[in-house]
């Protein structure tokens, strides 16, 4: 696929956003202009903290027709939950690489429940644990931060991954989640990301809508001139 069919898309973790008002918060970063809501899953086991599940997003869900949902599953079991997350409304299946000793088996799962294939990696994984899986899945998602918690530094040295996944896989959808902001988006639009998921760096700025136009500009600027593909 060329590489100028990459489109740049915005998606804000709301996980640091005053959760008791979950949809709210949700609807104000959609007219900000996020393109999806990137939702964080966490099970206390896989990572040091708990979030919420599916029974939130199936709450959310109605109320927020036709707005693209990814849960980013940091969980042990990834396969326990495609199907609830399924029945919820879910769109996309981000899990871990390492929660599982049959990745190919999950990704077949997610698709077959109807939802999209998202494989995601910790910093200290190595690329060449998803390399494997890319035809299985419709995006890769590099963490640039250890998951668990939001507001924690960008780790620069994981655009290595990112490089090379977009020097071999020109149409992947590649999305970076973890201290990415204005300050660390040229970093990650250069090595290759189109799908950005920004935290604290949208949900606490005065001027939302204009973080998120800025992040665009700057991937979409990246895109065009076919940056990553090198
Ligand atoms: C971390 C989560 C991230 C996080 C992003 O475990 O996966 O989605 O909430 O938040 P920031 O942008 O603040 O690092
Ligand atoms: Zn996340």
């Amino acid at each position: 696929m060329a590489k100028h069919e990459l489109l740049c898309k915005i998606g804000p973790s709301v996980l640091n956003s005053d959760l008791s008002k979950l949809y709210s918060e949700s609807e104000r970063l959609l007219k900000c202009g996020a393109d999806y809501l990137h939702l964080d899953v966490m099970d206390g086991h896989f990572v040091p903290n708990i979030t919420f599940g599916h029974p939130v997003v199936k709450c959310l869900r109605p109320k927020l027709p036709g707005i693209f949902l990814e849960t980013h599953m940091m969980v042990s079991n990834p396969e326990q939950w495609i199907e609830p997350s399924a029945d919820a409304g879910v769109d996309q299946y981000t899990f871990h690489v390492e929660a599982t000793s049959d990745v190919a088996r999950v990704c077949r799962k997610v698709r077959e429940s109807g939802m999209k294939v998202g494989i995601a990696l910790k910093p200290g994984t190595d690329v060449t644990a998803v390399s494997g899986y890319v035809d299985l899945a419709d995006m890769v998602l590099v963490m640039t931060v250890e998951p668990g918690f939001g507001g924690q530094k960008f780790m620069a040295d994981m655009m290595g991954k990112v490089r090379w996944l977009r020097r071999h896989h020109p149409g992947l959808d590649i999305e970076v989640d973890g201290g990415v902001g204005l300050a660390t988006i040229d970093a990650c639009a250069e090595a290759g990301a189109n799908m950005i998921v920004s935290g604290t760096a949208v949900i606490g700025a005065e001027d939302p809508s204009k973080v998120i136009a800025t992040m665009r500009r700057v991937v979409e600027g990246h895109i065009t001139r076919g940056d990553g593909d090198r």
